[in-house]
């Protein structure tokens, strides 16, 4: 293990986006509905959290946890009875996270009639058994689509760690001022 990284050292071979492809079908059963009928949004979670793990299973080949899940855009509800396709596939490989795009159809079975109703991007960390960083193969992009997806994971990366550090220091500040107030009382 590298002491000043933390990461098992490995030499991984670059992958291709196309060997990390995965996709799930799932039927929406009431189970999965509220009330009226329409997918409830935490299922919907559940199931692109599993398929984005499918992607960064395949190009981690080891143990992966879900470290972020953000921008998702739920466009258009999905009724009970609708078949859901799910599409993943790693859009880039950093040191031990990758970002997995994950974009998701619903058909309606009667009329076969097929609608684009979520997208999200999730990070995925490797790890072995015993809970340690694992480094990742780099991703290999190839099509015009896949090179555009590369680089913008590369600006959410610098997005969310920005939003990470901002709030970290919100809630340090937060924690002084109770601390504050504590003592005053
Ligand atoms: C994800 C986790 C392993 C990161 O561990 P950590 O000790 O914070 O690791 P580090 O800060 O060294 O970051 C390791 C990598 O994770 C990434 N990472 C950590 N927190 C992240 C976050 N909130 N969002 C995006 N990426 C994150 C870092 O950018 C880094 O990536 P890199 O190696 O490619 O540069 C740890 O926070 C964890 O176990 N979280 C709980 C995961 C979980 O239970 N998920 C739900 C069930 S699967």
């Amino acid at each position: 293990m590298n002491e000043t990284t933390g990461l098992t050292e490995t030499s991984p071979i670059a992958r291709t986006v196309a060997s990390t492809q995965s996709e799930m079908t799932e039927i929406i059963l009431p189970n999965d509905t509220n009330v009226l009928g329409n997918l409830l949004g935490g299922r919907l979670m559940h199931f692109i959290d599993l398929t984005g793990a499918m992607a960064a299973f395949r190009h981690s080949r080891t143990h992966v946890v879900t470290a972020a899940m953000d921008h998702i855009d739920f466009i258009r509800p999905v009724r009970l009875g609708d078949l859901l396709t799910l599409k993943s596939s790693v859009n880039r490989a950093f040191t031990s996270s990758m970002e997995v795009g994950v974009k998701v159809w619903a058909e309606n079975t009667r009329t076969g009639g097929v609608v684009h109703v979520a997208s999200a991007y999730l990070v995925f960390v490797a790890i072995d058994e015993h809970g340690r960083l694992q480094r990742v193969p780099q991703l290999q992009p190839e099509t015009p689509d896949e090179i555009r997806r590369f680089a913008d994971a590369l600006l959410r990366r610098k997005h969310r760690e920005a939003e990470h550090k901002r709030r970290h220091e919100e809630r340090l500040i937060t924690a002084a001022q109770e601390e504050t107030k504590e003592g005053e009382s």
